[in-house]
């Protein structure tokens, strides 16, 4: 359901991207970097490392970006539209990015112990976090970190309206949400996408992402919590929308911090 949603959607969503982003081919040919600043300094130097950027979308942004700031990229994405137009966008960068169709949950094209840095994006699209996050650990190499950006899930049950937050979900009882897909917050810039397809969304507690990570075998170094300040909602705009994760495969028989 989710593939078949947002290979409709793409095509819509490359094309807003590239709307918004005029210059955007030229953008990354000239070495343009566009991932945001708290991610690049959890990530540290990624010159030299294998990185794989998994959720990339048809635009791959994120992707282009992290191969001008030096790493060598394997990108993937459930959808084979945003693989296709990935590489179409490739092409007219000049960039050498491996573009893989891969869901999220099993990683299944990528060998293991592969990868220096997994960055993966916005876990609400993935109905397994446990599965995922075995997912991750599977292809990093010892010692090899996570980059995981993804929603904060309490203030994901808020909603902000005529000067008051209201609890709009139940953090606890917050089943998967089906409902008919009109694309992403670009799509609603744009007047929104009718392209009527169903999707569904899962809910993670912050339980949930923490305990998938750490029973994966990798372990949490560190968290940033940030929130974009949006005039529109002041009051949403004082919590932390996004948590950063940086997390770490163990080596071999050694735990990590321990002296050899
Ligand atoms: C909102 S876009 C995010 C794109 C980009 N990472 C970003 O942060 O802007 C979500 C992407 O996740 C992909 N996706 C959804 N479910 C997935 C899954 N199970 N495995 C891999 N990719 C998935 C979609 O095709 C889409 O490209």
């Amino acid at each position: 359901m989710s593939r078949k949603a947002w290979d409709a959607y793409h095509p819509h969503y490359t094309a807003l991207k590239l709307k918004k982003c005029p210059g955007f081919h030229q953008f990354f040919e000239d070495g343009g970097v566009d991932v945001a600043d708290v991610e690049i300094e959890l990530t540290g130097d990624v010159s030299g490392k294998k990185l794989l950027d998994i959720c990339c979308a048809g635009d791959a942004t994120q992707a282009f970006s992290w191969e001008n700031l030096g790493a060598e990229v394997v990108a993937c994405d459930i959808s084979p539209v945003a693989i296709e137009l990935a590489k179409r966008n490739a092409e007219k960068i000049g960039s050498r990015i491996e573009f893989k169709v891969a869901d999220a949950q099993k990683l299944a094209p990528i060998a293991d112990n592969q990868f220096d840095i997994v960055y993966a994006t916005y876990t609400c699209w993935l109905e397994d976090i446990y599965q995922t996050a075995r997912a991750w650990h599977r292809v990093l190499k010892p010692g090899g970190r996570l980059l995981l950006l993804t929603h904060n899930p309490v203030v994901s049950c808020l909603q902000e309206a005529d000067g008051a937050l209201t609890v709009e979900r139940n953090y606890f009882d917050n089943p998967p949400e089906y409902y008919n897909f009109t694309g992403t917050p670009i799509a609603d810039e744009y007047g929104g996408w009718n392209g009527n397809v169903p999707i569904v969304e899962f809910f993670h507690s912050l339980a949930d992402v923490i305990n998938a990570i750490a029973e994966a075998g990798l372990c949490i170094k560190k968290m940033v919590e940030t929130g974009p300040q949006d005039a529109e909602f002041p009051l949403l705009s004082q919590l932390p929308k996004y948590m950063a994760w940086l997390a770490q495969k163990e080596m071999h028989g050694v735990q990590i911090g321990e002296k050899t």
